[in-house]
């Protein structure tokens, strides 16, 4: 199949390269000439572990090219919209400028037989406007969403062996034909491994997107509430979500307590659901969502009071070591990120802060120039009055406590991802604190 992906962001690009890695003739499109020459040559312009390989493969293998010119769209059968939609400036919802300006791009090259297909997530009853854009120009073309649901740090594997493949297809039965065709060829192989395939109309297929990442948030929030009672109680949130975890009705993923959930996705998604309800009239129904969000910012100011009291009340002339500064460990993406959210409101109180992230120290420098960066968390915790774990990397991870204290001013640790053993750390003489554990 002959695919082009619209925007060559961390969706797009991810997705091109993996579609050509199956097979298909792959032409990534987008607006930003530099990032269509690293993309050409091979450069990974973000963090993604496996991507540069496979990127570099599939180039070599004349299967994908990158490009500004969106007329060698007309060449191409499958338009694949992977713009983001990130949240409104100055209102919870989704801006779908890009994916405006995307489907207004391929227009004027869109051959007859050509399907467009959409991978974004957007509010619902966005894919019907889309369709609704393309008649008004004139355009009979088929269009079908085709949510993607991968995780960052593991975006080929997910893209490549999903979990699950959903359709949203067009109520027309001729048109909702040539875009199953379509799809079906796209994912044959997939679709031969056994992968399940979910189809049903547009808003059914917007709608498990964003249903699927409110879950998640949803049980992040749930443990972290958890957590809070956990502190007031002296129970063990650890424990508790490892004995919850068994019960195969409610499963052991996404229960880990900590600073809470970051990144480019969950945040803005539970925001535009609720955005959207509210325009649907149905504000009521995603009404927990609202506390999902006030639990999860209510983790990283925890975080920031925690360290405060282990200071002596103040951060003035203090030194603070912050571990970590992406949303995730194997990621360089810092967008709300728990940890550099806390870091910069412990710089803004006066604390003298220095950060270190195995990927995402260049993104640092060039973003907060207040925050000083280590090359590693030695460099990081030199002189440190308290040290910070909010990224888990595995080089956190695997931190060697005896070491780490030759450096510190004061042995303080506060652990926001609950990940370093509580036992080794106190016996190395560190004054250990984690997250709803006592
Ligand atoms: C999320 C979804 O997991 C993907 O399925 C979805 O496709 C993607 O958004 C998207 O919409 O594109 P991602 O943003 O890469 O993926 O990150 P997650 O792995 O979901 O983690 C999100 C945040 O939750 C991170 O900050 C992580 O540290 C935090 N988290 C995760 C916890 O605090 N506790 C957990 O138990 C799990």
């Amino acid at each position: 199949m002959r695919i082009s992906t619209i925007g060559c962001g961390y969706l797009g690009a991810v997705y091109a390269a993996s579609m050509a890695s199956i097979g298909h003739e792959v032409l990534g499109l987008d607006v930003d000439q530099k990032k269509v020459d690293d993309l050409n040559r091979g450069i990974a312009p973000f963090h993604e572990p496996g991507f540069e390989k496979v990127l570099q493969d599939a180039l070599e293998a004349g299967r994908l090219r990158f490009s500004t010119d969106y007329s060698l769209a007309a060449d191409y059968t499958a338009h694949v919209i992977c713009v983001g939609t990130p949240q409104l400036i100055d209102a919870a919802g989704a801006d779908l400028t890009y994916v405006h300006a995307a489907v207004d791009a391929l227009i004027p090259y869109l051959a007859e037989d050509a399907v467009v297909l959409g991978r974004s997530t957007v509010p619902v009853g966005t894919a019907a406007s889309l369709r609704e854009r393309l008649r008004a120009a004139g355009r009979e073309n088929a269009l079908a969403w085709n949510p993607e649901f991968l995780r960052e740090g593991f975006a080929v594997e997910d893209t490549l062996r999903p979990d699950r493949i959903v359709y949203g297809l067009p109520e027309d039965p001729a048109e909702s034909a040539r875009a199953r065709a379509v799809l079906d060829e796209m994912y044959g192989t997939m679709l031969e491994n056994g992968t399940p395939l979910v189809a049903g109309n547009y808003a059914t297929a917007e709608l498990v997107k964003v249903s699927a990442n409110s879950f998640l948030a949803t049980k992040i929030s749930f443990i972290n509430a958890v957590a809070e009672i956990c502190e007031a109680t002296g129970a063990d949130v650890s424990v508790v979500a490892e004995a919850i975890g068994l019960d195969d009705r409610i499963g052991p993923k996404f229960l880990r307590a900590g600073i809470g959930f970051g990144g480019g996705c969950l945040p803005k998604d539970i925001r535009a659901f609720m955005a959207r309800a509210g325009e649907l009239g149905v504000t009521e129904a995603l009404g927990f969502l609202r506390e999902v969000d006030h639990v999860n910012n209510r983790r990283r100011d925890h975080v920031v009071n925690m360290a405060r009291k282990e200071l002596g009340g103040s951060f003035t002339g203090k030194r603070v070591a912050v571990l970590g500064a992406a949303f995730k460990p194997d990621s360089d993406d810092t967008r709300q990120s728990p940890a550099l959210y806390i870091a910069s409101k412990i710089s803004g109180r006066g604390a003298d802060v220095v950060v270190t992230d195995p990927a995402a120290n260049a993104r640092v420098h060039a973003e907060r120039p207040n925050l000083a960066i280590a090359a590693d968390a030695y460099e990081a915790a030199a002189g440190a009055d308290i040290v910070l774990l909010l990224t888990e990397w595995t080089q956190f991870k695997e931190l060697d406590p005896v070491r780490l204290r030759e450096v510190v001013a004061a042995p303080v640790m506060i652990d926001g991802r609950n990940v370093l053993d509580p036992a080794a750390w106190r016996e190395a003489g560190w004054t250990y604190l984690s997250m709803g554990r006592p």
